[in-house]
């Protein structure tokens, strides 16, 4: 049968078989496991300025299709902004982290973002409900979930509370699998998973949206990998990102750039700039000149380009560092974001360049100072 023929949740899991996403053994895991069940009647699109709310035929068409559903706004409080706060993720995404997770039979599995209960009911059908954990900060997605998974017939070990600290009482796991986005990985899970065991986590910082990691953990109590690809996932509550100081606009100062914008937006140059420029925040939009590029740094520095312009704020010439670091990045070779990784150790994270002993050094402090 083809793709077309098939509809439904088939014909989903038949599509993400035939991109390579799903082995043998996960895809009669997907088979056995539709999507619909675990999403609320009330559920939402992601567009590109908002979230719109779903219609019922929208609603089976949206579950169908390989596109997140957005399951909650604001945090579950009515009159917010609008702003979604949790979805059943992108299926690609779900079967791209669950196959960086490399699980086995017999493998205990600590989930953080139960969420819709979806990859907590995939995990289940995978090893047996005994064997998989799932943290969900939000006490009503935390007992919808669990009626979800309950009423599809299984029973995984889950905890309403902070996943940023694992779950120490049922630690240690072979996996932790990560289904909201972090800034840093927390270092309980790098403590609660044994040596040899995987982590996969979507990272996002303050100069790049999102990209996902796997980590091994080491016998030394540290955990390293390397990155994997373009990840778009919702903040983990507590790491989510902070609005930066006002700019001072009486300290413009402009002049041509030397920087080609689509340049600055590979996400290979973000990994290398963002670890060498901490605190710069960077975000762009598509206005009639086009791709507008802001960048931020907490001491009120800030800059934007657009068709070749730049302008400058503040005290320090921003524009002028991201292209200096542009130009080191160039005569790196300009990686790709998979000879990037990340070594986790009781100091902190540490991005490297195609070997962990190749650290990349910051080049500015939070402050500032050089
Ligand atoms: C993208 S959703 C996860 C998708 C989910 N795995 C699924 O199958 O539907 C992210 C979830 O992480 C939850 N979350 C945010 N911060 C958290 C925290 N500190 N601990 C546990 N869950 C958290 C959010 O409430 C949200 O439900």
């Amino acid at each position: 049968m083809t793709t077309a023929q098939l509809g439904g949740h088939a014909a989903l899991v038949q599509q993400l078989h035939e991109r390579g996403l799903l082995d043998d053994t996960w895809r009669a895991v997907w088979d056995a496991v539709p999507r619909e069940p675990f999403i609320p009647a009330r559920a939402w699109r992601q567009d590109a300025d908002h979230c719109a709310l779903l219609t019922s035929p929208e609603r089976l068409a949206l579950i169908h299709s390989d596109e997140p559903v957005v399951i909650q706004l604001d945090d579950g409080t009515e009159g917010g902004p609008g702003i979604a706060t949790s979805s059943n993720s992108q299926p690609s995404m779900v079967a791209h982290s669950l196959r960086l997770l490399g699980v086995e039979n017999g493998a205990r599995v600590l989930e953080i973002g139960t969420a819709s209960g979806y990859v907590a009911a995939l995990l289940s059908e995978r090893l047996g409900a005994e064997l998989v954990f799932s943290v969900e900060l939000d006490p009503a997605l935390a007992a919808r979930a669990k009626a979800a998974l309950h009423a599809a017939g299984y029973r995984p070990n889950l905890c309403c509370g902070d996943g940023e600290e694992g779950w120490p009482e049922a630690a240690p796991f072979d996996a932790v699998i990560v289904t909201c986005a972090l800034r840093h990985i927390p270092r309980a899970y790098v403590d609660q998973v044994q040596p040899g065991g995987i982590i996969v986590a979507p990272l996002a910082r303050e100069f790049w949206s999102g990209t996902l990691v796997q980590l091994t953990v080491q016998c030394d109590g540290t955990a390293t990998g390397r990155f994997h690809g373009d990840a778009s996932y919702m903040p983990m509550r507590a790491h989510r990102a902070v609005e930066g100081a006002p700019v001072d606009s009486r300290t413009a100062r402009t002049r041509r750039a030397v920087l080609a914008m689509p340049a600055i937006l590979h996400l290979g140059f973000a990994l290398y700039a963002g670890t060498r420029l901490p605190g710069v925040r960077l975000w762009h939009s598509a206005g009639p000149a086009g791709t507008q590029v802001w960048v931020q740094h907490p001491d009120g520095s800030a800059a934007t380009a657009v068709a070749g312009d730049v302008w400058e704020y503040g005290p320090c010439d921003l524009w002028a560092e991201i292209e200096r670091t542009y130009r080191d990045y160039v005569a790196l070779g300009s990686p790709d974001p998979d000879q990037f990784g990340l070594t986790v150790s009781a100091d902190g994270d540490h991005m490297w360049l195609r070997s962990p002993e190749h650290v990349i050094a910051p080049t500015l402090d939070p402050l500032g100072s050089r």
